[in-house]
């Protein structure tokens, strides 16, 4: 007997049957108003992202990196040619563009000098790369991700970030060099209450692979936000780099537990450099108050305890997973950050004291020298190491259905992402950059990165003029701090007002 009805009455059964759900359940309004047919739209509103990014999207919309920002990753990190045809896609002459000016005499610089010494007066200083891998823990990416990406910055003589989630055992197979970063849940160094345990800090701050250490005050995209790892989610190796138990919720309180006043902050620093042996000891902050941040300072000037770096973290930088408001409207943009941190710095007459480094969306040699004429001495890349890794930005990392392996604790899905194949991708895209960095020095004449200046950028304005950034942008002399009140907006308001004892401001 023929069966050529099967299919068709199959389908119709069951169609039937999810339309009869539909109308029973309660959840979806829309559902019962158009059963099966409002699964076509809740398909196409899954897919809408896709959709877009694949056939809608321009090539320099970003969202939150544009296809082409993107591109250039992919090619460097695959080392295929990363060239462009024909011409610019940019509009010139639109307000906003903004390119460096060129030279009649290039010059020849040397990607492998381009290095900055953090801690010169410490006992064991680091030598860094201006390009680095920002801080990512292990449990927002996963096992493979981070063991390609430290294998690639052992491959690459650039650091790593371990992110809060502090040293995991797939941080250390590579050898890669680390930078520990100490959050105030106090991962890797915290004692049964959450508490800062220094006896566990000088465990792993002996390791020979930490050559910095960095207290993390906030991150851009969730400044001020704390966390919880759910009990669930605590698999044994994160219990292990954490130092937490399995089968209780993991938190990162708002506010760190070891210091409460800008003073506190300075002796924290001065005693974790001593319990590291002398490693360089820094911290980094997504500018809030600028009150808070002056108080920091005055602290430096009080204490004359300074920490050896300050990672500045722009509003615009990345996370895996944060609510919508705080990603969208906390946080000061990298731009106004580092000037304000560099600034101040520099009119307190502390500038060549410490280094600055700066993450927000840096993932070009061009992006790398804008940052640097604003006031950094390097630069930090989260999201433009993931591309590196294969991410294809389909946003999806809160869900742990990353579809490249790199932000999922699946382990299926993250056995897709080959090691060996992405470490020397993420070496590559390090290698490549500063190659580019380098051809951008030589054009404008210049040899290192660090001779980069404000008068080297220029931006086209609203009203179609030209300003190069030192017109743009207010620079403070050294020392201007200490002899008087600059005129300007937020140092006149608050500089007086703020102090090493307290991060609120005098009334
Ligand atoms: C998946 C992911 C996880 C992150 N985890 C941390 C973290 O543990 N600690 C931290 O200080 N910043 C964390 N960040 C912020 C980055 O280190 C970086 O400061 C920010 O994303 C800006 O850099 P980007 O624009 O190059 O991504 C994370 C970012 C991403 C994308
Ligand atoms: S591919 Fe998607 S889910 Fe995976 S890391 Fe990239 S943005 Fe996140």
């Amino acid at each position: 007997m023929s069966l050529w009805w099967g299919w068709p009455a199959a389908i119709f059964g069951a169609l039937t049957a999810l339309g009869i759900y539909d109308l029973l359940q309660t959840r979806r309004a829309v559902s019962r108003n158009y059963p099966v047919l409002a699964h076509l739209r809740y398909f196409l509103e899954s897919i809408g992202p896709e959709i877009r990014q694949y056939f809608i999207e321009a090539d320099t919309d970003e969202r939150p990196f544009s296809r082409e920002q993107r591109s250039v990753v992919y090619q460097r990190a695959k080392n295929v040619l990363d060239k462009r045809p024909f011409g610019t896609l940019q509009n010139v002459y639109a307000e906003g563009y903004e390119w460096i000016n060129h030279s009649v005499a290039p010059t020849e610089p040397d990607p492998k000098t381009f290095r900055v010494t953090i801690g010169r007066d410490c006992p064991l200083p680091y030598r860094a790369s201006v390009f680095n891998i920002s801080a990512m823990s292990f449990g927002s990416l996963s096992a493979n991700a981070i063991l390609a990406l430290n294998k690639g910055a052992a491959m690459g003589g650039f650091y790593h970030d371990t992110g809060e989630g502090s040293i995991s055992r797939y941080h250390t197979r590579h050898g890669g060099d680390l930078m520990w970063e100490i959050g105030s849940g106090y991962f890797g160094c915290r004692d049964d209450h959450g508490r800062f345990d220094e006896a566990l800090f000088r465990d792993n701050a002996a390791r020979e692979q930490v050559r910095l250490i960095e207290i993390k005050l906030s991150q851009g995209a969730k400044p001020g936000h704390g966390g919880i790892l759910p009990a669930a989610k605590v698999t044994p190796e994160i219990a292990e780099a954490r130092h937490v138990p399995m089968g209780e919720d993991v938190v990162s309180p708002p506010a760190h537990s070891a210091f409460h006043t800008p003073i506190e902050l300075m002796h924290f620093i001065t005693r974790l450099r001593e319990a590291s042996g002398g490693k360089p000891v820094g911290f980094k902050l997504a500018v809030g108050h600028p009150w808070e941040w002056f108080a920091i300072v005055k602290a430096m000037l009080e204490t004359e305890e300074l920490p050896d770096f300050i990672v500045v973290d722009g509003g615009e930088g990345g996370t895996g997973a944060a609510p919508l408001e705080f990603i969208n409207r906390l946080g000061m943009p990298l731009d106004d950050a580092l000037l304000l941190v560099h600034n101040t710095l520099v009119g307190a007459g502390l500038r060549d004291r410490l280094h600055i480094g700066a993450a927000g969306k840096v993932t070009s040699s061009f992006k790398i020298a804008r940052t640097m004429a604003l006031g950094a001495d390097w630069c930090n890349a989260a999201r433009g190491f993931m591309f590196a890794l294969g991410c294809i930005q389909s946003l999806s990392c809160h869900t742990d259905h990353c579809p490249t392996g790199v932000a999922t604790q699946d382990p299926y899905r993250a056995g897709a992402l080959d090691v060996k194949d992405k470490s020397v991708r993420v070496a590559n895209f390090h290698a490549n950059t500063l190659k580019a960095l380098a051809g951008l020095l030589s054009a404008a004449g210049l040899e290192q990165p660090w001779q980069i200046r404000p008068s080297h950028l220029l931006r086209r304005t609203a009203d179609g003029e030209v300003r190069s950034f030192d017109e743009l942008y207010p620079f403070l002399e050294a020392g201007e701090l200490l002899r008087r009140t600059p005129g300007h907006g937020v140092y006149q308001r608050y500089w007086p007002r703020a102090s090493g004892r307290r991060f609120a401001p005098a009334a």
